[in-house]
């Protein structure tokens, strides 16, 4: 099957009970999506899937012939962060940062759909992400700041 992952397209052997996860991880050696629970549980696989955030450790590959992933590893462009990877740093929002990479795809997927969020529509729209270190409040301070500067499609 043809996977289009960050722009380029991979054609993966994966059999039909293959996990997204495991074929980004284990056959494309994109490890910055990570796997936590591995059960739909914590949101530390999120990548987007045309575009919308989705759990890759819940995704069957077979699922994404033909469709956009877009994984940590291809958010910045031309040597530029991404403005909300940007945001994160500047706002300090991550301690072991072992979540980071998929909260920051939730926060992309979140500001293309609602550019404009309010606080409790960034708390909301980030829910299924977890965070063990409880950096919460810098997460949402730092998804607000990517919004204010635009990061959102609109
Ligand atoms: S590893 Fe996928 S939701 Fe936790
Ligand atoms: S920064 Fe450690 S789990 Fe979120």
């Amino acid at each position: 099957m043809r996977l289009i992952v960050n722009g380029a397209s991979h054609e993966v052997a994966a059999p039909d009970h293959e996990r997204l996860l495991t074929t980004l991880r284990d056959r494309l050696h994109l490890t910055g999506t990570k796997l936590v629970c591995g059960r739909g549980e914590c949101g530390a696989c999120t990548v987007l899937l045309d575009g919308a955030p989705a759990y890759a450790c819940l995704t069957l590959t077979a699922a994404c012939h033909g469709r956009e992933v877009s994984t940590i590893e291809g958010l910045a462009q031309d040597g530029e962060l991404h403005p909300v990877q940007q945001a994160f740093i500047d706002h300090d929002a991550l301690q072991c940062g072992f979540c980071t990479p998929g909260q920051i795809l939730a926060a992309v997927g979140l500001l293309d759909r609602q550019p404009h969020p309010s606080e409790d529509d960034v708390r909301r729209g980030m829910s299924g992400n977890l965070c063990r270190c409880g950096t919460y409040p810098k997460i949402v301070r730092a998804v607000l700041a990517a919004a204010e500067g635009g990061a959102g499609n609109g």
